[in-house]
């Protein structure tokens, strides 16, 4: 790119502006736009071509999120040195990798923050015939963090709740957020909502709503996050969790030496609290034992007959079974 300095130069001296102008028309700096994902290294590179003049100075400049000003920040001198102007916001992080000689301009920035988003230019120097540059934009990509949550367990019932919500937050660009629903087909609807950060990033929510019923319990439903600052899509595994009060109590019989136990087992979400109880009589201490939900039989005797209870309790509720007990004479022998 040449400046307007040339131009009038050129109108001053018709014979110089012939020469000057044919030999510098083919003169120019390349380089690219650029993009980098936050927390990494990204390379700005630039270099002047066709030219033979003397370089006197490479110049970099930038206006970023962080300084929106253009303002100079690196200059390199044909020795060798290099001098960076403080503050610039990338102290400590920002390398000159070119060569002088070449007229190559190169130069590292180390772990890019969202705020070094913006233009850098690059602006070669050199004698006689003045200055050439070049802008860079560069774009950096934030990734989104990423959580499955649920803000209130949903508990059985007959009306629509969310379920699941699935968080991609802080992303730039906004993250696609997706549920893998084939476990449900379309019993289940989702509603996505986003919100701009001042920050230029975006948080995305996904809520999976559906009636919270016993089959919706523990199915698989992975949300899946796609973004360009993401390597490959990611798939957060998800496991639907619906509590419910325990349902039928069923006590069971199974035996054991020496003693008799009965087992009581009740489905429910989360796992109950068992109570043996015996209706309408006082506990038969010497002769039964309750452990969690086990009612061990200790000594066979006709003491322990009778009816026994046991209660299921969860949060959400309880429910009741009930088992007669009674040892006969030929029995305990
Ligand atoms: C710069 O380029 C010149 C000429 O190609 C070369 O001799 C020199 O070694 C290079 N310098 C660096 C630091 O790479
Ligand atoms: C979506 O966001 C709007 C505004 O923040 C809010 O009013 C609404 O409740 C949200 N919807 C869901 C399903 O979260
Ligand atoms: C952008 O702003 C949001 C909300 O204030 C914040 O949570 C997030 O950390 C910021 N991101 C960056 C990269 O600064
Ligand atoms: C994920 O996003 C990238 C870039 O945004 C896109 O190229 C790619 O096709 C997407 N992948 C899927 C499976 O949608
Ligand atoms: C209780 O017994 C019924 C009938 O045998 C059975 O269908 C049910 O699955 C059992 N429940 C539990 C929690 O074992």
């Amino acid at each position: 790119m040449r400046r307007a300095k040339h131009v009038t130069e050129a109108l001053l001296c018709c014979v110089t502006l012939l020469v000057i102008h044919r030999s510098s028309d083919s003169i120019r700096v390349i380089g690219g736009s650029m993009t980098v994902v936050q927390g990494e290294d990204v390379d700005l590179s630039c270099r002047l071509l066709e030219t033979d003049e003397e370089l006197e100075q490479i110049t970099w400049q930038k206006r970023t999120l962080e300084e929106p000003e253009n303002h100079n920040f690196l200059l390199i001198y044909p020795s060798g040195v290099t001098d960076f102007i403080s503050p610039n916001g990338l102290e400590n992080r920002v390398q000159f990798f070119g060569n002088q000689t070449e007229k190559i301009g190169s130069i590292r920035i180390t772990a890019a923050r969202l705020l070094d988003e913006g233009t850098f230019t690059c602006v070669f120097s050199v004698f006689p015939s003045g200055v050439y540059s070049i802008e860079i934009p560069l774009t950096v990509l934030v990734p989104p963090v990423m959580s499955v949550t649920v803000d209130v367990p949903p508990v059985i019932g007959e009306n629509e709740v969310v379920l699941a919500s699935c968080l991609a937050a802080g992303a730039k660009p906004q993250a696609e957020v997706r549920w893998n629903t084939d476990a449900f087909g379309s019993l289940v609807r989702t509603v996505t909502n986003s919100t701009q950060h001042a920050n230029g990033t975006t948080t995305v929510v996904s809520h999976l709503l559906g009636v919270p019923t016993r089959a919706a319990n523990q199915q698989q439903v992975p949300c899946v996050v796609n973004q360009s600052a993401l390597a490959t899509e990611r798939t957060l595994a998800y496991t639907i969790n619906i509590n419910y009060p325990p349902q039928t109590v069923n006590i069971t019989l199974s035996e054991g030496t020496p003693a008799t136990v009965f087992l009581c087992v009740a489905d429910s979400n989360p796992k109950a609290i068992y109570t043996w109880t015996r209706v309408g009589q006082p506990w038969p201490q010497s002769a039964v034992r309750a452990e969690g939900n086990t009612l061990h039989l200790i000594s066979l005797s006709s003491e322990l007959n009778g009816l026994y209870s046991c209660e299921a309790s969860n949060p959400y509720g309880r429910a009741t079974g009930s088992q007669y007990v009674h040892v006969t004479s030929c029995k305990n022998t």
